[in-house]
């Protein structure tokens, strides 16, 4: 109880939580990915990061022209920001709204745009 209290006093008045304090200096999407995506999604975006064969499902395929055209860029926001829980897909993939904000997620959305080198359909 008395760490439930400290946590809300500390968390009180603060926009976001302050494991996020490097976060909001990161505006590169590249560079957003790369600290936050890449674990899983892989450097290059093709959903082979190191942590990627213990999971299941498999991390999707950025590079995946076919499959990242048939989401609008409305939609990543949603997955990226909700997780994949926030959107039906499987909770593995974190929710990032808490951890970055718009703008962020903004940026990032436009790097999966690079990765895939497509637009939404
Ligand atoms: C812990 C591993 C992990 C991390 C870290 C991670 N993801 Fe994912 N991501 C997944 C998995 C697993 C899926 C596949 C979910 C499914 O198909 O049910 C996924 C799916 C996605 C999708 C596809 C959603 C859809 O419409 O089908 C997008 C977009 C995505 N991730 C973006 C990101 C971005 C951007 C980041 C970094 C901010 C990120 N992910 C970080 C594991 C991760």
């Amino acid at each position: 109880m008395i760490l439930f209290l400290f946590l809300i006093c500390s968390f009180a008045g603060q926009p976001a939580p302050s494991y996020a304090e490097d976060g909001p200096s990161l505006t590169d999407g590249e560079k957003i990915y790369q600290r936050y995506c890449a674990p899983c999604h892989g450097d290059k975006g093709d959903g082979n990061g190191f942590n990627a064969k213990t999971l299941d499902p498999r991390p999707a395929n950025h590079t995946d022209a076919v499959f990242m055209s048939k989401r609008t860029d409305g939609e990543l926001v949603d997955a990226v920001s909700g997780g994949g829980r926030a959107i039906g897909k499987a909770s593995i993939m974190p929710p990032w709204g808490n951890t970055l904000d718009k703008s962020q997620i903004t940026s990032l959305v436009r790097h999966l745009r690079k990765l895939c080198r497509c637009k939404e359909e």
